[in-house]
């Protein structure tokens, strides 16, 4: 049942190929002390070096730092990266990039930094005006004309996977909403991934990235085929966003088991270093397979839960100002999708719930919404997950302008492999008001 090879049909003038992209990596303990020589390999000689206030002070930045001075390179370190960047905070990124006049980018912290970083490299490299590589329908869309300065990206939590993908994301402020740019050249040259980083990791954070994780496999192995989208006129017009496809199907699986057993563990108890190891080679798997697939409804609908924000102040996460962490904004609508979903390829469902640890025995393809829907509610409630969207503020009376929101998000939402529309989202929405 796992295999699902008949889920990749060819159709006449369909796709009948599918592109993989790999990331170098570097996967292990200490491995951020090798900065300096992997940085001076890809030709770095002055490097700008992104974090945050909050990361600035703890000993990663430093251990970086060490590294690529002692290899004799020069580092200027930008720590303004915004939690929750907007296109403003990756402006002041590029302004500051674009006066050092830098060889080479290394981010040090989570998707946040790591975007900031991917930005400045881009519009210091290729300046242009903000909306034009920004995703459409928002922005122009346009291509990323040639390679960017190299990349060296070290994430700081086990989320993401920012560290293996091509996408930024940020918010439009004078639009209030959360959007994106996508685009091969923005994949960082290399990930340096050391899951000692997450350590010291809130266990609220760790649970929304944990989540995270578990919707980059979950979406990307339950996204529409690469073989029902038209075939590209020409090799450089296939999306990254390409679709389900056997390559990504492997980080999935083995994603989605490794989140099984350790995600509860790892969040629940600080001082399970195994767990917490194997939840950042999860985020690093996950991130392998959704960058080569992409990602569909639950983080769609993320964007509006997270943009709309009214007064959600979740412990762990420093700062005044409302947030729902990414991972928590895609996790309260994961059970609703899924539901509505489970009917394209119930197979694939029932498998990932498998995989998450629900005894699928018997389980037909009626069952395989209820199924999955049940086994990630059991999960939420023991991570201390907010009950679904009302947990994190909102009321029935949002589901519209939820929905408005989500519909701007056309590339993600057309990777679902269940029609979608503006309708269909409103009662996705209301869905997710509450599980429990
Ligand atoms: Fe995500």
């Amino acid at each position: 049942m796992a295999c699902c090879h008949h889920y990749y049909l060819l159709a006449e003038g369909n796709e009948a190929a599918f592109a993989i992209d790999v990331s170098s990596i570097t996967f292990g303990h200490g491995v951020l002390k090798e900065a300096g020589e992997h940085a001076r390999a890809l030709g770095m000689t002055r490097v700008a070096l992104f974090t945050d206030r909050t990361l600035a002070a703890l000993p990663y930045v430093a251990q970086v730092c060490e590294s690529l001075r002692a290899a004799g390179l020069d580092v200027a370190v930008f720590d303004e990266s915004r939690v929750e960047p907007t296109d403003q905070s990756f402006l002041a990124a590029a302004r500051f990039a674009a006066e050092g006049k830098f060889d080479g980018y290394v981010s040090v912290g989570g998707g946040s930094v790591m975007d900031t970083a991917k930005a400045a490299n881009l519009y210091v490299t290729y300046p242009a005006e903000f909306l034009d590589y920004v995703n459409a329908p928002i922005g122009k869309g346009k291509a990323v004309p040639g390679p960017l300065k190299p990349h060296i990206a070290c994430p700081t939590t086990c989320g993401t996977g920012s560290e293996c993908t091509g996408i930024a994301i940020f918010d439009l402020l004078a639009m209030q909403v959360k959007t994106g740019i996508a685009s091969r050249r923005l994949r960082p040259s290399l990930a340096l991934i050391d899951p000692a980083t997450t350590y010291t990791l809130p266990k609220n954070v760790v649970a929304a990235s944990g989540f995270d994780i578990l919707s980059h496999a979950l979406e990307s192995y339950t996204a529409k085929p690469y073989t029902r989208r038209a075939a590209p006129g020409k090799p450089g017009l296939r999306p990254m966003s390409q679709g389900a496809n056997p390559w990504s199907d492997i980080g999935c699986e083995a994603a989605l088991k490794l989140l099984g057993q350790y995600l509860e563990r790892g969040v629940n108890d600080a001082s399970d270093r195994e767990a917490r190891d194997n939840l950042m080679y999860a985020a690093t798997l996950a991130g392998i397979a959704f960058g080569n697939s992409g990602v569909h409804v639950p983080h769609g609908m993320a964007y509006s839960v997270a943009g709309l924000v009214r007064d959600f102040h979740p412990e762990g996460y420093p700062g005044d100002e409302p947030i729902v962490p990414h991972g928590m904004s895609v996790v309260v609508n994961a059970p609703s999708v899924f539901r509505f979903t489970a009917c394209a390829c119930p197979d694939r469902h029932i498998a990932a719930a498998g995989w998450l640890g629900a005894d699928t025995r018997g389980a037909s393809d009626d069952d395989a919404g209820e199924v999955i829907a049940n086994q990630l509610i059991a999960m939420m409630k023991a991570t201390q997950i907010p009950n679904g969207i009302g947990g994190v503020g909102y009321s029935k009376n949002d589901a519209p302008a939820l929905a408005k929101g989500a519909w701007a998000q056309q590339r993600l939402l057309t990777n679902s492999p269940r029609e979608v529309t503006e309708e269909s989202l409103e009662g996705l929405y209301l869905g997710a008001l509450a599980y429990w």
